[in-house]
């Protein structure tokens, strides 16, 4: 099968395929849900702020701190290009899960439409990473308000069919995700932003397995938030993105307080600045805000409709190989309809820890557990799943050598 993308190219581009494995093996990398490799462009960035434009964003009036605030702003501007919005719509932390603890937490802080109090409802999914999760659990327990979800089919999908009773005019949050870290699965959620927005809730949208493997168009989505991290774009660890619509982060109370978030301040109070800044204490994350713009460019200048479609071709070879195997089942989407580049497996009678234990002697790197997804997999009756995740620059070779490593597991422990 040719490749759509040039991966051989791509691939030169990542130092990190230099590397060698146990056993002097290549690295077949699988495990770009978890975190993705760098290009050395991205490298190349950090490493450009930090040798020639490095000092304190937005504080110094001196040229080197005028030339850093550029590089910020300028990587604000790059982020939002990426996502086609305004740069004051989106604002930097340190990572998604900073992203859906700064949106909780200002919640419980904030008044009106966004401020949940004792009764409100917030609905998630059976779908979740606990990331998108405890924020929003803890967050009800805090408050008195009510946690409910939305159900999981066994093929991954949400269980849609009592949509009413789920969202009701209590409702204040709706918070899913795009794209199923554990089983690759995409929910329908065009019904349930509009239900959301129906009874006055706010829809935020988990983009951490989505938006660095394929185009999303905001504006037709009609969310209200999106998170995503960067070191699953290619870029750095240490920096994640928020987007939210202006008229909303306007009503939102700050996460963290403290230098550069403040319009005045005396000894007994304060005012906030406007977004982004208000929800930007302290000094950011200025070289892995420079490095993730790096990394997303690189992405672009690839096309994400091409890396999603050589995602699917391998994805495709990976299931019909996986269902192939005797004692070997894929977990959930059986086909690459609704579905994404990740692909979870179990191997009758062997604990996935295990078999990524095999899989690591042919330099296959695969995650197992529970995938920081434990009600999901309690729901479907396992211990966890192996799981592997595609990114633009696998080959149909990996996808070999990862089927092969499959059987290697399966065989090393007699459970044929
Ligand atoms: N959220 C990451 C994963 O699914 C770490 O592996």
């Amino acid at each position: 099968m040719s490749s759509i993308l040039d991966v051989a190219r791509i691939k030169r581009d990542f130092p990190i395929f230099q590397a060698e494995m146990r056993g002097g093996k290549r690295l077949v990398f699988l495990d770009s849900g978890a975190t993705s490799q760098k290009p050395i462009q991205v490298m190349d960035a950090e490493r450009e702020f930090y040798s020639k434009h490095n000092a304190a964003v937005h504080r110094g009036s001196y040229y080197l701190a005028e030339q850093a605030s550029e590089a910020y702003e300028g990587a604000r501007a790059r982020v939002a290009a990426f996502l086609d919005v305004s740069a004051e719509e989106v604002i930097f932390t340190k990572s998604a899960t900073e992203s859906l603890n700064l949106l909780a937490v200002s919640f419980e802080r904030s008044t009106g439409m966004l401020g949940i109090n004792a009764g409100d409802e917030i609905v998630v999914s059976e779908l979740e990473h606990h990331a998108n999760l405890l924020p929003w659990q803890q967050l009800a327990k805090r408050t008195g308000a009510v946690l409910k979800w939305f159900e999981m089919n066994p093929d991954g999908s949400l269980d849609l069919s009592d949509i009413d009773r789920v969202i009701t005019p209590r409702c204040k949050v709706v918070a899913i995700t795009h794209l199923s870290n554990v089983l690759g699965s995409v929910p329908d959620i065009a019904p349930i932003i509009a239900a959301a927005h129906a009874v006055g809730a706010v829809f935020v949208l988990d983009g951490c397995q989505s938006v660095p493997h394929q185009p999303i168009d905001i504006a037709t989505l009609d969310i209200d938030f999106l998170v995503f991290s960067g070191h699953k774009a290619l870029g750095p660890t240490g920096i994640g993105v928020l987007w939210g619509r202006a008229q909303l982060l306007e009503q939102m109370e700050p996460y963290l307080y403290g230098g550069s978030m403040i319009e005045t301040v005396t000894m007994t109070g304060a005012t906030w600045a406007s977004a982004p800044k208000k929800f930007e204490a302290g000094v950011p994350n200025m070289a892995q805000a420079v490095g993730l713009a790096a990394g997303l460019e690189y992405l672009s200048e690839v096309g994400l409709p091409s890396i999603h479609n050589w995602e699917m071709q391998l994805t495709d070879h990976a299931i019909r190989g996986l269902n192939s195997i005797e004692g070997v089942k894929v977990i959930g989407p059986q086909g690459i309809e609704n579905r994404g580049g990740v692909i979870s497996f179990v191997i009758a009678g062997l604990h996935p820890h295990d078999v990524g234990q095999v899989m690591d002697q042919y330099g296959v790197a695969v995650r197992t557990g529970h995938h920081c997804a434990w009600p999901l997999i309690r729901k479907l009756g396992l211990a966890g799943t192996t799981r592997a995740s595609f990114y633009l620059y696998n080959e149909m070779a990996d996808v070999d050598v990862f089927l092969e490593s499959v059987i290697g597991a399966r065989d090393y422990f007699g459970k044929r």
